[in-house]
């Protein structure tokens, strides 16, 4: 086990750097203060707003939510670091011709998250495009132009010589900065124990002091707000155990893992997803694509890139935030939660693991392994956000429903719904209203009336109670009725 209090090394911009710094600072900071790389910026410190973005191992975060230890070993690239050959990027040069940066503020993150995309590969629609940046806000563009021009630096070669003209790179009348040795830094962040197997993690936790942490994307905005109070940081990145998406066959032996299916056909299976799978991994499963998609529809939806690519399923489960996007569709499809300690493991269910708000079934001393999904054959799930807009939202209101067609006919409801009650909470009078009904225009208004019944939705600063009612039935009705003829 590594008790990081000293000596974080990694890569930045293609340079190995040694920092001297608490493994719970965050990334941004090391960066721009100790090794002198200012490129990236601090806007908002919340991960919204994407000026801080760079490439961690070349997928795009926001470097205000990565604790230091978590670069430890890996290759950070920042703005400064893609000016390669001595010129501009494509990307950057593409920017300028089309108009694509106005104020500057938001430019470099812009950069690095339209990089990580052209180096994808991805096919650069329109749509594509405005996803890929959907973390990174712009104040003063209106997002065409910088669109046109992810989409002009796509058409070029890797020499930039088709939609942007080499030879029209303007060389870099500077050297691009190199990072610096880092000074001693002495200020006061968490310390981290950053363990390589589950077990020592285990008794870590269980000797007290230490807060897991996986991806960040909720913990390091918490902590940002919060006093010291000298707890260490439990790093749980170097956890494979935690790590998988795999396929349970209840009645042979093959378990399938991503890319390799096994199973026997039509025994009854489980979906075991680890801890530490991050939204991009959920989206990129051809396990969940293929049994339980509802599972990368909702990913899709959650943040964008920067926290897509970090955010861990475990992360949502014990975060509880009623406004939790997976929660509903971890009580619709029956899911449980695998905990594990010192003390041994324990499974427990969905229904049972959020008593109160923000309270969950997990001691101190417990780690969530994974969530284990139930596989019904026939069994449809939805789920729907609704937010102000498309990405970067939290939910004004989140509905889930499980059922199964028999004779057209609905059955076996389940419905849940979050950000309307202090948990995500499953709605018996919704169930009741569809259980055994036609999906018709009649059972779709019940159970829209019955599901805004039986939430408690509050009027906060995301939206008022009674629109939340209204939405959330709404939501149902829509789903109720695209469900039919059963
Ligand atoms: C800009 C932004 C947008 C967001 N958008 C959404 C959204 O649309 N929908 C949504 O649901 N959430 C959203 N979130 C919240 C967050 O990204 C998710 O809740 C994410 O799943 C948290 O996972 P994490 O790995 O980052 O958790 P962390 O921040 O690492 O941890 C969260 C909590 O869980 C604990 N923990 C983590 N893993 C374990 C484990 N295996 N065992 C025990 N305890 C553990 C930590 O101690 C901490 O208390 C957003 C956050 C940001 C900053
Ligand atoms: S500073 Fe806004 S996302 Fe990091
Ligand atoms: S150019 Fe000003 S915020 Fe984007």
């Amino acid at each position: 086990m590594t008790v990081a209090t000293g000596v974080t090394r990694f890569t930045v911009n293609g340079v190995g750097v040694e920092v001297d710094a608490p493994g719970g600072r965050r990334l941004l900071d090391v960066l721009r203060v100790d090794l002198g790389l200012t490129g990236a910026k601090e806007g908002c410190g919340e991960g919204e707003c994407g000026s801080c973005s760079v490439l961690l191992d070349g997928r795009v975060v926001a470097s205000c939510l990565v604790p230091l230890c978590q670069a430890e070993g890996r290759t950070v690239t920042t703005v400064e670091g893609l000016w390669a050959d001595g010129r501009l990027d494509p990307l950057q040069v593409a920017l300028l011709e089309t108009g694509g940066v106005q104020c500057g503020i938001c430019t470099p993150g812009m950069v690095v998250a339209g990089r990580a995309f052209l180096d994808a590969g991805g096919d650069p629609t329109d749509a594509a495009i405005r996803e890929a940046i959907a973390g990174d806000l712009c104040r003063c563009t209106g997002y065409t132009r910088i669109v046109e021009a992810i989409r002009r630096a796509a058409l070029a070669t890797p020499d930039g010589s088709v939609a942007v003209n080499s030879d029209d790179r303007p060389p870099i009348a500077w050297p691009p900065p190199v990072p610096r040795t880092p000074a001693r830094w002495d200020g006061a962040a968490a310390t981290t124990i950053s363990p390589r197997a589950l077990d020592e993690a285990l008794a870590a936790l269980a000797a007290g002091g230490a807060r897991p942490i996986a991806g960040g994307t909720d913990l390091m905005v918490q902590l940002a707000h919060a006093a010291a109070d000298g707890t260490a940081l439990l790093d749980l990145s170097g956890l494979d155990e935690l790590r998988g998406i795999r396929l349970e066959d209840d009645a042979a032996d093959p378990a399938a893992t991503d890319g390799a299916p096994g199973g026997m056909p039509g025994a009854p299976a489980t979906l075991v997803v680890g801890a530490l799978t991050t939204y991009a991994e959920l989206r990129a499963s051809t396990l969940v694509a293929e049994h339980l998609p509802v599972l990368a529809e909702v990913a899709a939806t959650v943040g964008a890139a920067q926290i897509q690519n970090r955010g861990t399923l475990g992360g949502n489960v014990v975060n509880a935030s009623p406004a939790g996007d997976m929660l509903p569709v971890l009580l619709v499809t029956d899911a449980s939660i695998v905990l594990r300690s010192v003390r041994g493991e324990r499974v427990v269910a969905a229904d049972a693991f959020w008593p109160a708000y923000r309270r969950t079934a997990c001691a101190p001393d417990e780690l969530v392994v994974a969530v284990r999904f139930p596989l019904v054959p026939g069994r449809v799930v939805r789920a729907r956000k609704v937010g102000g807009r498309r990405a970067q939202v939290i939910g004004k209101t989140i509905v889930a429903a499980a059922w199964r067609a028999d004779g057209g006919l609905l059955r076996d409801v389940r419905v849940a719904a979050g950000s309307v009650a202090p948990t995500p909470v499953r709605v018996p009078g919704a169930e009741a209203a569809l259980e055994g009904a036609c999906p018709d225009a009649a059972t779709a208004d019940r159970a829209a009336a019955a599901i805004a019944a039986g939430i408690t939705p509050i009027d906060d600063v995301r939206s008022t109670a009674e629109y939340r009612r209204l939405a959330t039935g709404r939501v149902l009705r829509r789903m109720v009725l695209e469900a039919g003829p059963a």
